[in-house]
């Protein structure tokens, strides 16, 4: 059955964030398992290498093998807590374990993204790479740090869709390693070149895709007449309608 009713998205006022969606809640759940078998598979294959302590299964990453274990674990821990995060039923039924998986969360990227930091400074493949990795280390903390400001300001709608943004670029790690084994990319450039675009195209592209998917209704439902131009305070956008959450009935 679909979440999104005609009570909570009143005509005219098109819906914001998750509600926007165009899709209903069973192409969510398809997408939610395959992104499960994704991650499952992808780790299970990185663990496979990291967790062995040597030099031989390290490769060319031993030299960084401190950082390198560390940003495997936080991200692990990261992908699996962002995962859990998006069941409706676990938020509305047990909110408290919600709330610590959400903590759980944090400490992943925290952990995830400082290693990443100190990896991008130690590129193997090169500064370029390195500058690549530490910008889209930087969006993920930025969005993880949105979505964490937004519920401490019980701004439900914006932490959702933070979250969203931020789960996206840890997605950039599976998005990554699939455009990495596709064989239209494999004689592009050197590999250092090659690595480089891919880490861009990871995280921008499906944030890009994200932001429409977010912001689809908004973009494609006609502005309504009592809603306010840019600008100006009516009702609708004064401080005091914004406290709601977003995508929440707005009286007609
Ligand atoms: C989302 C932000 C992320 C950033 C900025 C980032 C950045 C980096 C950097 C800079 C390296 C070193 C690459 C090199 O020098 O060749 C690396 C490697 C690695 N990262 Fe991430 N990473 C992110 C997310 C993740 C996540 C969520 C995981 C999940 C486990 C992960 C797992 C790994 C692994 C296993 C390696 C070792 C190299 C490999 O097998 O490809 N990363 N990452």
């Amino acid at each position: 059955m679909s979440t999104r009713t005609a009570a909570a998205v009143p005509r005219g006022h098109p819906a914001a964030g998750l509600d926007s969606l165009p899709f209903g809640p069973a192409w969510r759940r398809v997408a939610w398992v395959c992104t499960v078998g994704l991650v499952l598979m992808l780790v299970a294959q990185a663990a496979s290498r990291y967790l062995v302590w040597s030099e031989a299964s390290y490769g060319p990453m031993w030299i960084n093998r401190t950082w390198v274990f560390a940003h495997f674990i936080g991200g692990s821990i990261a992908l699996a807590a962002g995962l859990l995060q998006f069941s409706a039923a676990l938020r509305r039924r047990h909110p408290a374990v919600h709330r610590w998986i959400g903590r759980t969360y944090l400490v992943g990227v925290a952990l995830g993204a400082c290693a990443a930091y100190a990896l991008s400074l130690r590129a193997v493949l090169g500064w370029p790479f390195g500058v690549a990795t530490f910008v889209m280390s930087s969006v993920w903390v930025g969005a993880t740090a949105m979505a964490f400001v937004a519920i401490r300001n019980r701004r439900i709608a914006a932490h959702r869709e933070w979250m969203m943004r931020s789960y996206v670029v840890a997605l950039a790690f599976v998005f990554f390693r699939l455009m990495a084994v596709s064989p239209l990319l494999a004689g592009l450039g050197s590999k250092s070149e090659r690595m480089t675009a891919l880490i861009w195209l990871s995280w921008t592209v499906p944030l890009f895709v994200t932001e429409v998917l977010l912001q689809w209704r908004r973009g494609i439902t006609p502005r309504a007449d009592d809603e306010a131009p840019a600008g100006t305070t009516t009702a609708a956008a004064s401080p005091t309608s914004m406290a709601q959450p977003l995508g929440a009935s707005v009286p007609t």
